[in-house]
């Protein structure tokens, strides 16, 4: 039997639906929209792609955005000048660096510089600490919450359950941990990390009620490595040559023809994580204008 199909594109639409009403309601109180603005330092086509896709979902949801593209050769002092200014202008409710950045910029500091309360990415310490120790919920982080978002909006709670998560990284693998390990009626999880590091990663997952792979390497997750029914969340975005079809195309962490034999519910890729993290980057963005209005 084949798994139930999570529509990361259907659920992310509701979500974007939910905050452009929202934005509505900001206009109408406070007399202008909340506002974005995006760095991009560089060419990286992918990131290119993911900043246009921020941009336009700003525009659908009646966010204002502003695209600044810098030089590849960008020195950190112009960048840091940059969010220096970004975090002092008022009209300017989140700021991110698209990640990542050229060598020749040490990145850490670049994200340590923008304002927390700017920080619509969660990246920064404070905004990190502030999610470990859980008392506030405003700015969360993109790609976990999204996470779930979508296992809530999907009937499926973790509260309990044994979630293993494949990955350690600052973006996804750390926050994601944190996030459902809270004790919160949509985490409430007991949580294991595993890495690259992890001898036998296969003997956590098959212990695993639900999987979320974030580990960056092309359909790492195979078949024999997940429980019968278990619940598998793919965050990866790989960009591989397809022999068969003779051309590059997008796929997960996950050996997705594998995994739906064997899952009971699985993410898609695309299709699943990705326009979540985007639709919970404008929640963020009509969070910190929120907040900054208080
Ligand atoms: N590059 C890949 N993912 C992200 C993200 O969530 N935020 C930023 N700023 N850059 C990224």
């Amino acid at each position: 039997m084949s798994a139930f199909i999570i529509d990361g594109k259907a659920i992310a639409a509701k979500i974007n639906e939910e905050t452009r009403l929202e934005v509505e309601k900001f206009r109408a109180a406070h007399g202008r929209v909340p506002a974005l603005a995006v760095i991009l330092v560089g060419d990286d086509p992918a990131s290119q792609v993911y900043v246009r896709n921020k941009v336009t979902t700003c525009e659908k949801l009646g966010i204002a955005s502003k695209m600044i593209a810098l030089d590849a050769d960008t020195d950190e002092k112009t960048l840091l000048d940059k969010i220096a200014e970004l975090n002092a202008d008022d009209a300017v409710d989140g700021l991110l660096v698209q990640s990542p950045v050229p060598r020749q910029i040490d990145e850490y500091r670049v994200i340590q510089a923008i304002s927390p309360d700017k920080d619509v990415d969660c990246f920064s310490e404070v905004n990190v600490g502030k999610l470990l120790v859980g008392r506030e919920r405003g700015i969360m982080p993109c790609t976990p919450y999204g996470v779930l978002e979508l296992l809530r909006r999907s009937g499926i709670s973790c509260r309990g359950k044994h979630a293993v998560v494949i990955g350690r990284s600052n973006i996804v693998g750390k926050p994601m941990a944190a996030l459902l390990m809270q004790k919160l009626p949509e985490a409430d999880a007991t949580v294991t990390v595993v890495h690259s590091s992890t001898p036998d990663i296969a003997t956590y997952t098959r212990q695993a009620d639900i999987v979320i792979a974030a580990i960056g390497k092309p359909r790492f997750v195979k078949g024999d490595m997940l429980k019968k029914g278990a619940t598998v969340i793919d965050v990866g975005i790989n960009r591989i040559f397809d022999e068969k079809l003779q051309k590059n195309r997008l796929v997960g962490d996950v050996d997705f023809d594998e995994a739906v034999e064997v899952a009971g519910a699985i993410t898609p890729v695309p299709g699943g994580v990705g326009p979540m993290t985007i639709a919970m980057l404008m929640r963020n963005t009509l969070v910190a204008a929120n907040l900054r209005c208080k």
